[in-house]
């Protein structure tokens, strides 16, 4: 098995996509793949061209990663690509169009309004903050509508720090995502199917030392505590499993996903966000849930890659 591992890219995640791509390379190696790494730069064309892999992992985060158009690329050349295809990455990357599918499906997420940074101008801060905290109560959740990795998320608790936080998300993306705060723990949970159907991995709860899995809380060690299993009933585990499985199929994924949640001190779980390209890095959760499975990280992303191209 030939795979090349594509990481990097021009996103905002790039640093942690060469992290999460160097480590599948390792830890494809260690399970007897023959893995090379490779950034997605302008020579990516010609080289699929000349020496055709037998299979892709898409480990870019962020733009071109998990937006689909990459994954369009690697359709049109006809090369086998482990994770969603183009079109349900569109549509998971897109935090408003994903919530509104997973909400029409029955799939709890909490309440959001989408407000594209020209509007929040237009209409004046004031106007703004009062619809929208008479919409949503506070406190808020302010992200950009597409981006991960915590990058431009802030917690809003008094409505004039309302317009920081937008300018604070939209310098990502110039819409944001600005959500109700669902109070409880914050828990992860792998999906992956290689070929028995989708099944969910061990959930993971985050808990960072600070109060907020802002990006340096994500991939500096010391500043997160993470559980694995996440510190829950065994029946809530068992439907937070489920409500994953069901986000996952939902937003038509294949292959491997991670789903964020947070689930309330009553046991209630809402989706807040679904990821089509995990991150592999040390600190990431997909990693953690295999090995609190006993899942070796090679022998899992080499047998859901075996699938990908039976
Ligand atoms: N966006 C990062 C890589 C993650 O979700 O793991």
């Amino acid at each position: 098995l030939r795979v090349l591992v594509l990481a990097g890219g021009l996103s905002y995640e790039r640093e942690v996509s060469l992290r999460s791509g160097r480590r599948a390379v390792d830890a494809l190696r260690g399970a007897g793949v023959d893995a090379t790494l490779r950034d997605a730069d302008a020579a990516l064309l010609p080289a699929l061209d000349a020496d055709p892999p037998d299979a892709v992992l898409v480990a870019l985060h962020g733009a071109s990663g998990e937006d689909g158009s990459l994954r369009a690329v690697l359709d049109l050349v006809g090369l086998p690509y482990l994770g969603a295809d183009a079109r349900a990455a569109r549509l998971a990357w897109d935090k408003p169009s994903a919530k509104s599918v997973l909400r029409t499906a029955g799939v709890p997420t909490p309440d959001w309004v989408t407000l594209p940074q020209e509007r929040f101008t237009e209409l004046g801060g004031e106007a703004v903050l009062q619809r929208v905290t008479a919409g949503l109560g506070l406190p808020l959740i302010v992200k950009p509508a597409q981006g991960g990795s915590g990058l431009g998320v802030s917690r809003v608790s008094s409505a004039v720090d309302l317009p920081a936080a937008m300018v604070t998300a939209c310098g990502y993306y110039p819409t944001a995502l600005v959500e109700r705060y669902a109070v409880g723990a914050d828990v992860a949970v792998s999906v992956i199917d290689d070929g028995g159907g989708p099944r969910a991995l061990t959930p993971v709860e985050i808990a960072p030392h600070a109060g907020v899995y802002d990006y340096a809380a994500r991939y500096t060690a010391g500043l997160t505590t993470w559980h694995a299993p996440a510190r829950l009933a065994d029946e809530v585990l068992d439907s937070v499993r489920a409500l994953a499985v069901r986000a996952h199929t939902t937003l038509g994924l294949r292959d491997l996903s991670r789903v964020d949640l947070i689930v309330s001190p009553d046991g209630a779980a809402q989706v807040l966000d679904v990821n089509v390209a995990p991150g592999l890095t040390e600190t990431s959760l997909l990693p953690m849930a295999a090995h609190a499975e006993g899942l070796d990280l090679g022998k899992l992303l080499a047998a859901l890659l075996r699938h990908r191209i039976a």
